[in-house]
């Protein structure tokens, strides 16, 4: 299992008060010296966190491979900076994070010719899908090389589950009518789908990640996965880190997503 860390979430501290504090480049070197494998950053369109000038620094100087989530609208950028990998990510400005898979149906002719100017640029690509086997297919008659499965659905129904997150303001509102019985079979049937989604990418060649509000609590779960090589996670190593600083933060998660078969 490899382990991906997101420093997006150091670079919304850093643009809280645009002075260069934290440096999201010291964050690199102290994942990778905590055993993560990679570092995954996000160039969004409005660049409200990692930014350009970042962006570039990292792909420079990360003794880890970067991986460089980006929507259509990043793709010239991304070109120019030639990061190990790009993740081809839906992207609405207005959303808090991304939300859901990208339509691989939908823009297949813009995804397939994505792919391969990125590919021209000799960088790897993943799409980050919903996990199922039609999107999983798509992805690979396409000619990415890895999909990453989306595994937003399956954490905010452990989150129903197992937290308190039903009873805030943050509740995903389609889970807060369902009953304990009905959230525990939504949660069996979605585990279900990633497996089986990641076992035929497996088969078609691909390689498969995972992420998406993964945590302390549930990434074990997710982690166990045998057909899933590597997992993305950002905003809980971060948040974890207020107290425990960040290198006991990424350590953490590491041993926990390395030690779960
Ligand atoms: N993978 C992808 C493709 C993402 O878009 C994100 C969020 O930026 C993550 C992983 C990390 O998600 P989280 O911050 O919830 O761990």
């Amino acid at each position: 299992m490899r382990l991906g860390v997101n420093i997006d979430h150091i670079a919304v501290l850093k643009a809280a008060r645009k002075i260069g504090d934290p440096d999201v480049l010291q964050a690199v070197f102290v994942a990778a010296q905590n055993d993560a494998d990679q570092i995954t950053i996000h160039l969004r369109e409005d660049r409200r966190h990692i930014d350009d000038y970042d962006a570039k620094r990292i792909v420079a100087n990360s003794p880890i491979a970067v991986n460089m989530e980006c929507a259509f609208e990043t793709i010239d950028a991304v070109l120019k900076l030639r990061p190990f990998r790009a993740t081809l990510v839906p992207e609405k400005r207005e959303e808090v994070t991304t939300e859901g898979g990208l339509d691989v149906e939908g823009g297949f002719a813009r995804v397939k010719r994505t792919i391969e100017r990125l590919k021209e640029a000799e960088i790897a690509v993943s799409l980050f899908i919903e996990p199922n086997k039609a999107a999983v297919d798509l992805a690979q008659r396409g000619g990415a090389d890895a999909i990453e499965l989306h595994t937003g659905r399956f954490s905010n129904i452990w989150a129903a589950l197992y937290g308190n997150l039903a009873r805030t303001p943050y509740a995903a509102n389609d889970l807060v009518a369902l009953s304990v019985e009905d959230l525990q079979k939504e949660l069996v049937a979605e585990i279900s789908k990633i497996k089986k989604a990641a076992l035929f990418a497996r088969e078609l060649g691909l390689q498969v990640a995972a992420g998406h509000g993964l945590n302390y609590h549930n990434a074990r779960e997710i982690a166990s996965i045998k057909e899933i090589e590597e997992l993305n996670i950002g905003q809980s190593i971060v948040a974890r880190s207020v107290w425990t600083g960040f290198a006991a933060a990424v350590r953490e998660m590491s041993e926990l997503v390395k030690n779960a078969r």
